[in-house]
This record gives C-alpha cells, structure tokens and sequence, in this order.
C-alpha cells in the first residue's frame, strides 16, 4: 500500500500547490509511481502548474460518485511517466464530497501508486478536513511570516484531532516546509529565520525553499522547477522528495552568510 502525504496549510498562497507538483514530481522522475491529486475543489490550479489543464476530460468527484472509473480520470503526466495527475472538480461545490466516497478514493490510489499526494484546501476552508482525514503524514507549508505561521500551528492542532490516525489512537507524521525564504532579508534581521518559525512550530523541518523567479517563469509554462538543474527553488523540492524517501539530506544554508548553500556556486564550477 502506498503512502499519502497531504500537503496543507493555515494560510492560503502559501506554496502548497507549487509544493505539491514539484515534490511529485521529484519523487515520480526516480522511478516511483506517484498521484498528485487535487483537493481544492473549486480553486484548481494544481492542473496549470503540471501544464495539465487540456488534458483533464473527469475529475475526482465524478469518480466518487461512479460515473467514471479511477483509471478514466488519471491524466498521465506528459514527461514525467510514472507521475499521473487526478483532478479536482471546477465547479460543484465543497460540500460535495463524502468521507466514505473520499476514502474509498484514496484507498483506490494507494493500492495503485506508491505515494499519493494531496493538495489540500487552506485550514481554514471547507474541503480541509477531507484532505487531511486520511493522511499518513502531512507536509505543512508556510512562509517566514508571522500570520501564516500562527495558522499553521493552528492547523497542526487539527491535524492532531481530526485525522482517522489521530482517531485511532495513532498520529499523522507532520513535517515543516518553510517557502519563499529571502536569505539576504534574514541576514538584515528583517525576516524571521527557519529558527524563529520552528521554534514557534516544534515540528521536524523537511524543506526550506527560497523565493525564486523560476517558479513564476514555470508556473506560465506548465513546467515546474524541480526539473530544472539551474533553479534553487527546484534543487529545494528535490532535496524534499529524496528526504520523503527516507535519505538524509543535507539543508540548503539560508541565513544569508554563504549564499545558498554554495548551491549557485556548485553550477559554475
Ligand atoms: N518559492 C517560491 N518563490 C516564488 N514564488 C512562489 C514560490 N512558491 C510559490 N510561489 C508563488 O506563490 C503563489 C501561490 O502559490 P500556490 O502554490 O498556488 O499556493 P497555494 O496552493 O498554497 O495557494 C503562486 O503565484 C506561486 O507561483
Ligand atoms: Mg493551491
């Protein structure tokens, strides 16, 4: 059975569905087989970041409901062939889903991929707790920034009382992505650094991610940056994805001292 990582926040625009691609992505382009499955019904855009959008002919929700079958809804992603894409529905409305529509879903997906990664709702809307309810771990996104880290406590409290692990006794392996990170504004004192938000947080770091153009030029091109050797960004998820698969990988340095991590240094040796 495969494992389901969902992707989360308390604060929305934080970098979940950027996260999401890129990190399945990353894992997908060693050789597993990966779903990268949209739960923001309503706000999709996971299908423009992974350059998808033409493709998607069912979504999820018309699975649950058994007007198609699962392997009708997969999109194949075009480059990356062990990665396929399950969308969200555009227009029916959150309410739809149903917990044992939604876990027989997932149930599906883990008898067929070795991970399945959810892009999950803000904590704060509807949807969420759907996303979050069947997880084995929960990667939670936020920026240096002091609101979006008060909800992302708020939503690693959820986490602890609302996912079936947490109802049975166990507990969702919660892990910290701290994104658009600007080491020089950290060297200045003027944004919080990956001490400050885990400090706040007390959760295992699993990524740092600096703030990186690319992502932008990407997202326009249906691309992510994961599969660009020259993006920091993208060297930040591939460390993510081999750190998911259990390796020891070493942090990118943020603090602003010795550029990244001597990452942009390595390319021009
Ligand atoms: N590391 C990054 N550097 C620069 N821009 C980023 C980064 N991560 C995300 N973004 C941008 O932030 C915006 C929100 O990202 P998105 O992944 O859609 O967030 P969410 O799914 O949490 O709402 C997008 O415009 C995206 O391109
Ligand atoms: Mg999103």
């Amino acid at each position: 059975m495969g494992e389901v990582i969902t992707i989360t926040s308390g604060k929305g625009g934080v970098g979940k569905s950027t996260a999401t691609a890129n990190i399945a992505t990353a894992i997908a382009e060693g050789g597993k087989k990966v779903a990268a499955v949209d739960f923001d019904i309503g706000l999709r855009n996971l299908d423009m970041i992974l350059g998808l959008e033409n493709r998607i002919v069912y979504d999820s929700i018309e699975v649950m409901d058994g007007r198609c079958k699962l392997s009708q809804a997969l999109i194949q992603d075009k480059h990356t062939k062990t990665l396929y894409f399950l969308p969200a529905s555009q227009t029916r409305d959150k309410n739809a889903l149903k917990t044992d529509k939604v876990e027989e879903l997932i149930n599906s997906l883990k008898a067929e991929f070795d991970y399945v990664l959810i892009d999950s709702p803000a904590g704060i809307e509807s949807g969420f707790e759907h996303a979050i309810y069947l997880a084995d771990t929960a990667l939670i996104i936020t920026t240096p920034e002091v609101s979006a880290v008060r909800d992302a406590d708020r939503v690693i409290g959820i986490i602890d009382a609302k996912s079936r692990l947490a109802k049975e006794g166990g507990e969702v392996k919660k892990r910290l992505i701290i994104n658009r990170i600007k080491p020089e504004m950290i060297k200045k004192g003027q944004m919080m650094s990956s001490e400050d938000v885990l400090q706040i947080l007390a959760i295992e770091l699993i990524g740092l991610v600096p703030e990186d153009e690319l992502v932008v030029v990407a997202t326009n091109m249906g691309e992510v940056v994961a599969k660009n050797p020259k993006s920091v960004s993208g060297e930040a998820y591939r460390r993510i994805a081999r750190r998911v698969l259990g390796e020891a990988v070493e942090f990118m340095d943020m603090s602003g001292e010795k550029g990244l991590g001597g990452f942009i240094k390595g390319l021009f040796k």
